[in-house]
């Protein structure tokens, strides 16, 4: 059963007797239930570059670092993999990471994966089950590639993330907005939309 509680601030949701913040006050607090729900029954905790995760995946062996590309600083698993949920306002912030991301759209309205290519080149591409409107199931982000993600302001979306090898935020990097805009000022709009 979920409650929703109002206070004077912001909206809290209150799910199975532990409550968390929104952050958000009631106008900008679309959240529909089927999102409250998700959260609740696949555990759902926040990502700090936005929006809600859980790791449903990690194998259980690891690469040594010397047999991983110069990059990476230490041994990874092979394979990570988690769900990502992104609700009406929530965005995810622009970052990077040293692998190459696989997303699989799951459920809920399209997701947009914004990218900046290493040669600064942007595309969006719309994760979705509408193929006939050009959404696709899957998307790969290139390693090293700036992206972040965003839905309709009504929308909602759950994907699968899935990283080889698998994700340490040892290789995540999430800058601020000056720094993007100073790499990119050509995609200001998109990188004032997509920082914090
Ligand atoms: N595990 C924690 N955060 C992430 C992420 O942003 N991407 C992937 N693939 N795995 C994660």
């Amino acid at each position: 059963m979920i409650m929703i509680v109002n206070t004077a601030a912001s909206v809290m949701y209150e799910l199975s007797g532990y409550g968390y913040d929104t952050g958000m006050n009631e106008s900008q607090m679309p959240m529909p239930e089927q999102v409250a729900t998700w959260i609740k029954q696949l555990e759902l905790e926040k990502h700090p570059e936005g929006g809600w995760f859980k790791e449903t995946y990690r194998s259980s062996e690891t690469i040594a670092v010397a047999g991983l590309p110069a990059r990476f600083d230490g041994d990874r698993s092979f394979c990570t993999s988690i769900y990502f949920l992104l609700s009406g306002d929530e965005f995810s912030a622009l970052h990077r990471i040293k692998q190459d991301e696989l997303w699989h759209f799951y459920a809920g309205t399209g997701l947009g994966v914004h990218v900046i290519d290493k040669a600064g080149h942007y595309t969006q591409k719309k994760l979705g089950s509408d193929l006939e409107q050009g959404e696709s199931f899957q998307h790969v982000v290139e390693a090293g590639d700036w992206f972040g993600a965003s839905v309709a302001q009504d929308g909602f979306a759950l994907v699968g993330c899935t990283v080889a090898p698998g994700f340490d935020f040892a290789d995540f990097e999430m800058p601020g907005r000056d720094y993007l805009l100073g790499l990119h000022p050509q995609h200001s709009d998109l990188i004032k939309r997509l920082t914090r």
